[in-house]
Formats: structure tokens, sequence, C-alpha cells
């Protein structure tokens, strides 16, 4: 009788460290059969009390049935658990709701300027110009120096800028890119530099104390001023219209000699008269000339043997004439209503 109520102990025991260690609902299950099934461990309990004398029968059934509520109430209790844990999300809160309309993501695109400025690298790079770039943050020496405007030359007035300290400036051009590249190596050089350029302008409707350039340099051997002016053309015609003129009329720049005004004629009145070419007919959009020979030595080039054209583009300027905008502060606004225009 004693082996007997320790085997029910015994089993007892085990059922409930098996059933309170089981994790899944096919566990539990595996385990309800196991003790409660029909060939199952109570079963065989029970029909090993048969062999006991008859006197201790009461009692031994008495124990079988208890470890048989206690099992089922363990397998129970184990159900629920494992089935709760299985569903985190439903408790979490409502379910996913599929019929919601999607949010949907804003499609990026490249802002106006950038887009202009892709375009003169297009049209100049299957002139085989290659793009170069300088920084924004630059050196007196570049900004002025290099380019043949000295501490005392009045042209530095044309060419302020905002100044970090007494050697470090936001650029007021993008002509400084044109001797760092030269000091990098030698002609053959056929660059242009696209970039944001910095003044301090009072701001209107055509001055901005920041806008954008695109530089171009082509220095070799026999460049020529009819060089000049035939690229000018072809830009011109490549990027405006094929029908576009343009003419040169004479300026002065120091790191040129003789230095031009690139005018293109107005592309909104086709040479008419308009509000954007201020009735004119024509627009006024780059400086231009030959590279002065005080620049070539700036940057250790023999000026006997090379010779080079310059120019300097005002991409805001393009952008304007091409799609008709009156205003240069536009640009700088962020207002998605004038930006996705284009
Ligand atoms: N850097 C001049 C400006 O900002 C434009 C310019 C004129 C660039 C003549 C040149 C040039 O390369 O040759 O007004």
């Amino acid at each position: 009788m004693g082996n007997f109520l320790e085997k029910v102990q015994q089993a007892g025991r085990e059922a409930a460290a098996s059933i309170q260690a089981a994790a899944a609902p096919t566990d539990v299950e595996a385990l309800r059969v196991k003790y409660l099934g029909r060939k199952g461990v109570l079963r065989d309990l029970l029909s090993e009390m048969g062999a006991l004398p008859a006197s201790e029968k009461p009692s031994a059934g008495q124990a079988v049935n208890q470890l048989k509520n206690e099992i089922t109430q363990l397998i129970e209790a184990a159900q629920k658990r494992v089935e709760a844990a299985a569903k985190p999300a439903a408790k979490a809160g409502p379910r996913l709701d599929v019929s919601l309309p999607g949010r949907m993501p804003r499609r990026g695109y490249r802002n106006l300027i950038k887009q202009t400025m892709d375009r003169f690298v297009d049209v100049f790079g299957r002139m085989g110009f290659e793009v170069a770039s300088g920084p924004e943050v630059e050196l007196v020496r570049y900004n002025f120096e290099a380019l043949n405007i000295p501490m005392e030359h009045a042209a530095r007035d044309a060419f302020d800028t905002f100044y970090f300290t007494g050697d470090v400036v936001l650029r007021s051009h993008t002509s400084p890119a044109q001797a760092r590249e030269m000091e990098k190596r030698q002609p053959p050089v056929r660059i242009i530099v696209p970039g944001a350029v910095y003044r301090p302008d009072t701001v209107d409707a055509r001055h901005h104390f920041m806008f954008h350039q695109v530089e171009g340099l082509y220095v070799d051997e026999g460049v020529t001023m009819a060089d000049l002016k035939y690229c000018m053309l072809l830009f011109a015609r490549e990027f405006i219209r094929p029908d576009v003129k343009v003419r040169f009329r004479p300026d002065f720049f120091p790191f040129t000699e003789p230095s031009v005004e690139l005018d293109i004629s107005c592309a909104v009145c086709a040479g008419k008269g308009c509000s954007v070419c201020g009735q004119k007919g024509w627009v006024e959009v780059a400086g231009a000339g030959m590279v002065d020979p005080n620049v070539f030595k700036a940057v250790g080039y023999d000026y006997e043997k090379y010779t080079g054209f310059a120019f300097g583009f005002g991409v805001e300027r393009m952008a304007m004439m091409k799609y008709g905008i009156d205003d240069i502060r536009l640009f700088a606004e962020n207002d998605m209503r004038f930006l996705e225009q284009f």
C-alpha cells in the first residue's frame, strides 16, 4: 500500500513540473494525453489498484481521484497560459485595419537651381568640360589675390563678401576655383564649376545675398576669343533654343583681359522686350574674357605659352529667363507652390 501511494505522489510531482514548464499549446495537449488519456498514467494507476487488497482500495481510490483533479486543473491553467502568450497582438489593442487607405510618402525631386546647374553640366559636358568644385568658405587669397585683385584694387568692392576672419570669407564668386584647379594640374584644362556664392547685397527682385554661378575655364595653347564666342553661342543654342542670339559687350574684370559681358536674346519675348529683360530684348547672363596673364603667373603657368578663356554664368538669371520668372527671391523662399511648378 505504501508503495502505491508513493507512486501516486511521484506521478503528481512529475505531472506538475512538466505541465508548468510547457510553453506551446501542442506540448500541453501532449501532456493531457499522457496523464488523462485512455492509455494514460491515471488509467494505469487505476488498473494497478485492482490488485490491491480490498481494505486498501478506498484510500487508494481517493488518492488517484485527487491526483486526477489536480492534473485536470493544471492542464486547464496551462492551456489558458499558452494561448494568451500566443496572441500578444490581441491583447495590445485593436487588430490591424487593412482597409484604411495608406499614407503616401511625398516624392522628392530636384530643386530648380539644381536642375538648371545639371543642365549646364550636361551641355558643357558634351563640349568636353569636366566638373570641378571649390569650397564656399574660401581663403581671401583665392577670392581676390590669385585673381589679380590686390588689396588696394578698386574692384575689391565689386566682389565684397562676408568675412569670417581677415583671411577667410564666403566666396563672392566661383572664380577662385579656377586658381585652385590650375594649381593642381597643367594644361590643357577644361572645367566648369557649379556652386553657391555670397554677397552682402540688399535683397530685392534682382539681388540676393546668396545665389549660384557656373564658372568655366579653358586653358591650352592657342585658345582665342573666337573660341570663347563660339563656345558661348553653342551653349546658348543648346541650353535655351537653337534660334537664340548672343552678343558681347566690353566690360572689365581684373582676372580677364579683354573682358566682356555676355548677353543672350530674351527667350521669354524672343527679343521684343518684356518684364523679364526690362524691355531691352537682351538678358545679361555671364561675365567672360581671356584669362589675364597675371592669373597664370599667380598659379605658376607659363603665360607666354598658354592662353585661355573663362566665364561665369548666373544660374538664377538663366533659370529666370528660361522659365519667365521675374523675382530672384522666389528661389530662396522654399515655397512649394513655386518649386513644384518645375
Ligand atoms: N566672377 C565674375 C562675377 O562674379 C564673373 C566672371 C567674369 C567670371 C569673367 C569669369 C570671367 O570667369 O572670366 O561677376
